[in-house]
């Protein structure tokens, strides 16, 4: 155990989601430490159904893009307009913080892993990659979105009809500090049978 279990609990429960992030960034060899971290995940007959997409720098724009074309053909689908402004916002959404890592459950048809069980691993897989940033020093935000498995955004990220956009980690540095969390009552939450 690299440090006492109360410091460790302490550590994983202070951790916040921030938005509005900035430079630094973690570097690429930072990165893929989150990854190897995140491939870690529970995976029932190791499908590793994840697939992890680092967008940064220019490439948010054409994300922006991708986000604009699905936030259109949203739109149109349901009949309504959207305004300069609404499609501004949309465009600019990727550059609330200089690095997304988007992740992404592939899925697979297999008889004894049913598709819950493959967003189940990526979502542990998800909470693996932010603890792990976090322990390099940044802060993240897991988003999604309404327009995250838009025929438009899975198309950007190449992913098939039966997969999904599960995750936008955005990640940078946070200019604020974290916010205290609460204590959480786990009374409601749970029931001990014995
Ligand atoms: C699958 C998933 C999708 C989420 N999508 C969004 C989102 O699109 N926008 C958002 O503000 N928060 C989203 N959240 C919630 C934040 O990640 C975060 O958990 C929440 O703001 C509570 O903050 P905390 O993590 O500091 O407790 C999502 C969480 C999950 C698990």
């Amino acid at each position: 155990m690299p440090c006492s279990s109360e410091a460790l609990i302490g550590w994983i429960n202070s951790r916040r989601s921030m938005g509005n992030l900035d430079m630094p960034a973690p570097t690429r060899a930072q990165i893929e430490t989150a990854i190897e971290c995140a491939a870690t995940a529970p995976d029932h007959k190791k499908l590793r159904p994840w697939r992890f997409i680092v967008t940064q720098g220019d490439a948010r724009h054409e994300l922006g893009n991708a986000l604009v074309e699905a936030a259109q053909a949203k739109a149109d689908r349901e009949g309504e307009e959207l305004s300069e402004k609404n499609l501004k916002k949309t465009q600019t959404l990727p550059l609330r913080a200089p690095l997304i890592i988007t992740v992404v459950t592939k899925m697979e048809a297999h008889k004894k892993v049913p598709p819950f069980e493959q967003m189940l691993s990526t979502g542990a897989a998800v909470q693996n990659l932010i603890l792990a940033l976090k322990s390099q020093g940044f802060s993240t935000v897991w988003r999604t979105g309404l327009l995250c498995n838009e025929p438009a955004v899975k198309a950007y990220f190449d992913v098939g009809p039966d997969d999904y956009v599960s995750a936008f980690v955005y990640t940078g540095t946070s200019p604020k500090d974290d916010p205290v969390r609460k204590p959480i009552d786990i009374e409601p939450l749970v029931r001990f049978e014995s």
